[in-house]
């Protein structure tokens, strides 16, 4: 993958943020996922890639854009699968509320899970710790006590990430009679699990049920910082395995580590919509915009911070509406 694509890349995250960001907090979470998918398509296709989307916005039947399977980029380029998400967080975005971003991560042929669009029970901690301190099998409170045993500290200091859904009543108290501190989040878990790897963050662990998709590109992030992070596909219904069948899945049970879902040579991307823990929100001003956004490579663990002020009035800049 060549370097002068990580420029682009985030070309095209800006792209999606910044027309999502224009639907911030008016309550339509529809039309701020539309604009950030319109965005960010238009956006791929301006790049020098022949690119395959293999987690996208859902099948070809339910998605019209960015579908799975859909070609994207000018076709010339390095041949890379796409995972994306042009606006993680569409409710957060209806609500004005924290931590919305736009992503993207690429990889070389076959660099990522095919998951389907069920969820994914996760497990994740951040960089520099002892290989397998996680086990998706033990128990919360095992958990913690090997990761404060690694941490050198006590399962009290630990801080637990877990979204706030009705789904995690029992790990949540699991957690906390083990004796962690929890911070619930109401959406994003993407930005969740990277988290784990950024100390300024507090946070130490994420535990608990959210999308597979946001599986995949949150391990394409910890490729390139370091981290890990154990999934396993939950399957609710006939339909869900059918659909798990139909992404080449035989065993519903099975276990994925990092390098099951996102290897080789990665790239991740992504900017923020609304302000988060780890980027700032689109800030919009007549004609013009600020962005705020991080680019990541496996191959080297470059991680870059990109601020852009992007003017509208001139006549190349972004086509946003
Ligand atoms: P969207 O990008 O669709 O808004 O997803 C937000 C999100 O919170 C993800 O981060 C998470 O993985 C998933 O939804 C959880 O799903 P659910 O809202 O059904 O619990």
């Amino acid at each position: 993958m060549d370097r002068n694509l990580a420029l682009e890349t985030v070309r095209v995250t800006e792209a999606a943020a910044l027309s999502a960001a224009k639907w911030m907090g008016r309550g339509d979470e529809k039309e701020a996922d539309a604009a950030a998918v319109d965005a960010m398509r238009k956006s791929l296709n301006g790049m020098e890639i022949a690119g395959t989307v293999v987690i996208g916005e859902g099948e070809r039947d339910e998605a019209p854009m960015l579908y799975i399977g859909e070609k994207v980029g000018s076709g010339a380029g390095p041949k890379l699968d796409i995972a994306l998400d042009p606006l993680e967080g569409t409710t957060i975005t209806a609500k004005g509320g924290s931590n919305a971003m736009a992503v993207i991560a690429l990889a070389e042929e076959g660099g990522f899970l095919n998951a389907p669009d069920v969820y994914m029970d996760k497990i994740a901690v951040g960089a520099g710790l002892p290989d397998g301190v996680i086990n998706i099998d033990a128990s919360p409170a095992e958990n913690l006590a090997e990761l404060a045993k690694a941490k050198k500290g006590d399962v009290s200091d630990l801080v637990v990430c877990v979204l706030d859904r009705p789904r995690h009543q029992k790990l949540i108290a699991d957690i906390r009679a083990a004796g962690a501190r929890i911070t619930q989040i109401s959406d994003g878990d993407v930005g969740a699990v990277i988290a784990t790897s950024q100390i300024e963050t507090g946070i130490d662990i994420y535990m608990g049920i959210g999308g597979a998709p946001e599986g995949v590109l949150a391990a394409a992030a910890l490729q390139c910082i370091g981290g890990q992070i154990q999934t396993r596909l939950v399957f609710r219904n006939d339909d869900e395995r059918e659909r798990g069948r139909k992404w080449g899945i035989e065993d519903f049970d099975a276990i994925y580590n990092l390098e099951d879902l996102a290897h080789g040579d990665v790239m991740f991307a992504a900017t923020g919509v609304t302000d988060g823990a780890m980027l700032k929100g689109v800030r919009l001003s007549g004609g013009a915009a600020y962005t705020h956004s991080i680019i990541m490579r496996s191959k080297t663990g470059t991680v870059r911070e990109i601020e852009a002020h992007h003017n509208f009035r001139r006549k190349s800049g972004y086509d946003h509406g």
